[in-house]
């Protein structure tokens, strides 16, 4: 079983796309009375037209995802268009310390997906709270910021998204590390695809997407997050050990410790089966630095 505890827009775009990959059975929980229930009872319906065999359910009640073997966290507070998405640090705080508890109790033997911004430091209190291995307590943010690059790529080369290998590391947030040297379009490196200018504004234009987003329809993504949170739940499930940027809790690699930040990583039927660490220049180590600082800056005015 699958649970997912936030019944918002993101929670059911996740709920959508896991649904129609039929990984598993899912179980909505949100705090708002009717919401899951009514959320779930809309996607059965899907199933049913769809003829999906998936059970979908909802509840309030957090003991219902006893059972789950991954729980997927997109609860707590949405930014608005002049917000990054620090400045909801203290209150998301508050609400995946609340969840993680949750967890520890209901389903200690799960592996835990972050959607929560700002995503890296509540994929840290995620996993502090809930005392699990690293490998078990994982953000989700990096196949939605290659996705955006990707269709900017794809918008200056004309060139397949199933063509494209790109990698991100550091902070899901205004320090985010892409990485042209290593992105590698039909075996090519950016760098050699397009002039630096180009790659220089695209890169910007991936940074600011997600407030882009919310400047324009009025409030956060959710179709690309879902997507790309059911392909993470997708690769654990059937264990296919696909290499995604995930954030994680690390020690020593890329020369950073106690901090959760977003690397390659291999996903498999343990959660993170391993960590990719790429030969970085002198440029790429110190913005992955900066990320490293920017997070544990963060996670330093929390009491935990
Ligand atoms: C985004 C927010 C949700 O990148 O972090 O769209």
């Amino acid at each position: 079983m699958i649970t997912i505890v936030g019944a918002g827009r993101v929670g059911i775009s996740a709920a959508i796309h896991i649904a129609l990959k039929e990984l598993d059975d899912i179980t909505l929980i949100d705090i708002v009375e009717g919401l899951p229930q009514g959320e779930a009872l809309d996607l059965s319906h899907m199933c049913g037209i769809l003829g999906i065999d998936v059970d979908i359910r909802g509840s309030n009640d957090y003991k219902d995802m006893a059972g789950s073997d991954i729980v997927v966290i997109p609860a707590g507070f949405i930014r608005k268009a002049d917000m990054t998405r620090m400045d909801l640090l203290f209150k998301n705080y508050e609400v995946i310390k609340q969840v993680s508890e949750r967890v520890k109790e209901y389903a200690p033997n799960s592996k835990v997906i972050i959607v929560t911004n700002p995503l890296d430091v509540m994929t840290y209190v995620a996993y502090k709270v809930t005392g699990f291995e690293r490998n078990r307590v994982i953000g989700f943010s990096g196949p939605l910021d290659t996705g955006r690059f990707k269709t900017l790529i794809k918008r200056e080369l004309g060139v397949s998204y199933k063509s494209m290998d790109v990698p991100i590391i550091g902070e899901h947030g205004e320090t985010m590390v892409l990485l042209p040297r290593h992105t590698y379009v039909c075996g090519k490196p950016l760098t050699e695809l397009l002039p630096k200018e180009k790659i220089d504004k695209i890169v910007e234009e991936t940074r600011k997407m997600g407030a882009q987003v919310i400047k324009l329809k009025g409030w956060s993504a959710s179709h690309a997050p879902g997507a790309g949170v059911a392909i993470m739940v997708e690769s654990i499930v059937k264990d296919q050990k696909r290499v995604i940027p995930t954030s994680v809790y690390l020690q020593g690699e890329y020369g950073v410790s106690d901090v959760c930040l977003v690397v390659p990583a291999v996903l498999g039927r343990n959660g993170v089966e391993n960590i990719i660490e790429l030969p970085l220049n002198d440029e790429e180590k110190n913005a992955f630095m900066k990320s490293a600082e920017t997070v544990k800056n963060a996670i330093a005015q929390l009491k935990l």
